[in-house]
């Protein structure tokens, strides 16, 4: 028997999971995405092109391993299709090497219609969904009224789906909202997204994740989105509507707690986040573009700019605890190259009080973040190739970090490339 390794966002997602599950697949078998779905975007880069994965897990273009879409994970026919048309186009065999889970969940046009509805009902209070009909799709799943890859098998399926549809049309005739686009014309793409998935490898994954433990199979999971974007434990009602953290591995795959090996945490050596909600280190000034220029951070599912802020200790310690985080591994430190100094929150007053736990309440009324500075460093750090030979102000900013967190940072990432990946030598 072997144990799966989870490999998860500690921020507002975007963090590079992408780019290192690639990386890291070579050392793999299964690459297994686990929940969310095409709100996800996923980069990654080698031999110059960069690729955007949504629904399909990111060890892809591997040769060697096997890539599953848990039951956690929900799924747009449409979007899958599409997906996998631009992968086919690179390597006409990703087809042989993808398993669909029959439990997971079909996203309908209906769904993303509700999502466009409910986020306009919100008005001020929007969560800025990426309207991929995320929210919806999940709330019908664990209203039990949900429609799965499965059932598209079954011989009942058309009367299912209109089951489903028809539930949904009387629910938006209760919204006043301006439709996105053309349910006829949309629907019939989806119907026949629907045919081709159903002719693609669909698996009892949660099965077959329990017979590749079995015979030793090395397994990694996959997530999307990050740890404060979390159902629970992210910015509620903020947030996105599944376990992003690494309880959701269990659930979106079928594994069992006891069966979990390595957490690797990624997170980006400062913070971003896209969409609505708390940032409390967000910086609404000239630095903060700064980091947005240099770290093109513009979303890569809805190409919005992201809000750029200083790293959130609180934050960080809490989703390194939540989700057990044994690896941390940092993101985009060449993008924080050229500043003179950098800050760090390292505790916040919440409510008149100094806390150093993430508090219930990040809204700017509730909480002051308290900044510890430190200096920058200047050089360029996008083709050095050891880590041992990173600047030491660097170096000093991961070994406070991992003071903080009591985790190793075991790889720097410093470019978007697949090379440009240094991993922590071992010392002697
Ligand atoms: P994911 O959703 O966690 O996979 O992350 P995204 O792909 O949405 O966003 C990360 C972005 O940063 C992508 O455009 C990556 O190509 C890029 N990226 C990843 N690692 C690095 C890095 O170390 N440095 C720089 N400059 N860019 C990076
Ligand atoms: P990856 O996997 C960053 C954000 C949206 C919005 C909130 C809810 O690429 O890291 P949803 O469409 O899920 O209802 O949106 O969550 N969001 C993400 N932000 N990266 C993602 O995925 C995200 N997926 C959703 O912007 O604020
Ligand atoms: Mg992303």
């Amino acid at each position: 028997m072997t144990k799966a390794d989870i490999l998860l966002g500690l921020q507002w997602g975007d963090e590079g999971k992408g780019k290192i599950v690639d990386v890291l697949t070579k050392s793999y078998d299964v690459i297994a995405r686990f929940q969310g779905g095409p709100n996800a975007g996923h980069t990654l880069e080698f031999d110059g092109i960069k690729h955007v994965l949504h629904t399909i897990p990111s060890g892809i273009f591997h040769q060697g391993a096997m890539n599953v879409v848990g039951n956690g994970v929900v799924i747009d026919p449409i979007i899958f299709c599409k997906e996998m048309d631009q992968l086919l186009a690179i390597n006409d065999s990703c087809g042989d090497r993808l398993w669909i889970s029959r439990k997971a969940h079909l996203i309908l046009p209906t769904h993303r219609l509700l999502d466009a509805a409910s986020e306009a009902a919100k008005g001020k209070m929007k969560i800025g969904s990426t309207l991929k009909g995320i929210g919806p799709t999940y709330m019908d799943k664990t209203g039990r009224n949900g429609l799965r890859v499965g059932d598209a098998e079954l011989p009942d399926y058309m009367e299912r789906y209109q089951a489903l549809k028809n539930k949904h049309l009387k629910l938006l005739a209760g919204y006043d909202f301006e439709p996105p686009f053309d349910l006829d014309e949309n629907e019939t793409l989806w119907l026949a997204a629907v045919e081709r998935l159903i002719g693609m490898q669909i698996a009892d994954s949660d099965v077959m994740i329990q017979e590749a433990i079995k015979t030793g199979k090395r397994i990694l999971a996959e997530g999307a989105q990050g740890t404060l974007l979390d159902i629970d434990f992210g910015t509620y009602p903020f947030v996105t509507s599944s376990t992003t953290t690494a309880a959701g591995a269990c659930t979106g795959l079928g594994l069992a707690p006891n069966r979990i090996g390595e957490v690797y945490g990624i997170f980006k050596a400062y913070c971003t986040r896209v969409g609505s909600g708390p940032f409390p280190t967000e910086l609404n000034n000239e630095t903060g573009q700064f980091l947005r220029d240099k770290g093109h951070e513009y979303g890569s599912t809805t190409g919005r700019p992201r809000r750029c802020g200083w790293l959130d200790m609180p934050a960080l310690k809490y989703a390194v605890d939540i989700n057990g985080v044994t690896q941390l591994m940092m993101m985009k430190a060449d993008v924080m190259s050229g500043m003179d100094e950098i800050s760090i929150c390292t505790s916040y007053k919440y409510q008149g009080k100094q806390v150093t736990h993430l508090p219930y309440g990040l809204d700017a009324d509730l909480v002051e973040p308290n900044y510890l500075t430190m200096p920058g460093w200047s050089e360029d750090l996008t083709s050095e190739s050891k880590h041992s030979n990173l600047p030491l102000a660097l170096k000093d900013y991961i070994a406070f970090i991992e003071a903080e967190t009591g985790v190793p940072v075991v790889l720097v990432s410093v470019g978007p490339d697949r090379e440009q990946t240094l991993w922590k030598e071992a010392t002697s």
